[in-house]
């Protein structure tokens, strides 16, 4: 099947106000938290929910959803089962990559857990903020660690 452009959505434009350099907070997880804080407070279902992505030694991506369980500045937690495939793959190769995705701003239960559930920490050397605007003009930005663990900000669009 050949996916017509934006097909549920084609009258929708991206209304954002778009993202400057100095709206950014000098540090990421800050600027991840000011996003988080304003997403929950736009009332988005399900704000926690991310795409996880990892790749075993076989090098093979795949991607699934889980939910964020906390973050600061050792990293962003979810829990899983370490014998699923994620788990296996953390266990070979623990690289992840994360993204979330809040439309509308263009941008669980208390069953015990088995004693192979367990938490995850992924800890990020990159991440980049992705601001809808009108006619494709999408801001983004990528912070990068730097070795004296202070964050490079560059404007990767437009
Ligand atoms: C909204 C949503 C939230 C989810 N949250 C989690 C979660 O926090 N932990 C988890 O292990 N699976 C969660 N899942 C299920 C995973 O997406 C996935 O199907 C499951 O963990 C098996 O993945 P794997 O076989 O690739 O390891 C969630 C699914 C959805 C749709």
């Amino acid at each position: 099947m050949e996916i017509p452009h934006d097909p549920a959505a084609s009258h929708y434009e991206h209304a954002g106000k778009g993202l400057r350099r100095r709206d950014l907070d000098p540090d990421p997880i800050k600027q991840f938290g000011n996003w988080f804080t304003a997403a929950i407070e736009a009332g988005i279902r399900d704000v926690s929910a991310m795409s996880l992505a990892t790749a075993g030694r076989d090098a093979r991506p795949s991607v699934r959803i889980v939910l964020l369980k906390g973050f600061d500045q050792d990293g962003f937690v979810f829990f899983t089962n370490y014998e699923s495939e994620k788990g296996k793959q953390l266990e070979a190769n623990p690289c992840a990559a994360l993204a979330f995705y809040w439309i509308e701003l263009d941008r669980d239960q208390s069953i015990p857990p088995p004693p192979h559930w367990g938490g995850y920490r992924v800890k990020p050397d990159a991440m980049e903020f992705w601001q809808g605007r009108p006619n494709r003009l999408h801001d983004r930005f990528r912070y990068t660690r730097q070795r004296d663990g202070s964050w490079l900000i560059e404007r990767l669009a437009p």
